[in-house]
């Protein structure tokens, strides 16, 4: 059975990574498809002061892209004509929720894949901290079961 988990799991990480998502949502099937029994809860105990920040910082820098509340680009799915990808939800609809706060983190500073997409570094222009705080924000954001999800199964996935 957990053989069964982590290949799906693996499954879902390398269609979130490969851009083509497909009809995958971050809520609607995330039970099924992590095998998991949405009645254990995990309880985030965000600094309220930090959350406040993130969310200042995200719609100084970032909501120009991606959406004042991360919403992001209605059909972010489909390519632009130029073949680039325009920016996706942040919010848990999308799947920024299938990377761990390290990956995400260095997302942001180092930026898309050359030539891939047009998300901007953001080395040397925001601070470690204030990534955190961005963060931390998103992660706000997210649905419950999206949250729980991310926590158990990507966050804290064995090594
Ligand atoms: C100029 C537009 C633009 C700005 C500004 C921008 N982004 Fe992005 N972002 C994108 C695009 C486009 C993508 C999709 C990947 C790509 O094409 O590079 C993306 C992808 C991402 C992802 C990965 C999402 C996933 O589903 O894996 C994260 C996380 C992210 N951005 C965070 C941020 C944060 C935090 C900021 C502000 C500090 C920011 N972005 C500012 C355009 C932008």
């Amino acid at each position: 059975m957990s053989v069964r988990i982590t290949a799906l799991v693996s499954l879902l990480l390398t269609a979130a990574c490969s851009e083509q998502t497909g009809p995958l949502t971050a809520g609607s099937t995330l039970d099924q498809i992590l095998g998991r029994n949405s009645a254990e809860q995990i309880v985030r105990n965000f600094d309220p002061e930090q959350m406040a920040r993130g969310q200042a910082l995200f719609r100084k820098n970032c909501a120009v892209c991606h959406g004042r509340n991360a919403e992001g680009t209605p059909d972010w799915r489909k390519p632009l004509e130029n073949g680039r990808y325009p920016p996706p939800p942040l919010n848990g609809t999308a799947h920024a929720w299938h990377h761990s706060t390290e990956e995400l983190k260095n997302f942001i500073l180092n930026g898309g894949p050359p030539g891939e997409g047009r998300m901007p570094g953001w080395a040397g222009i925001l601070k470690d901290q204030e990534i955190d705080d961005i963060l931390v924000w998103i992660k706000s954001l997210w649905p419950d079961e999206v949250y729980q999800g991310w926590y158990t199964r990507i966050e804290n996935r064995p090594k």
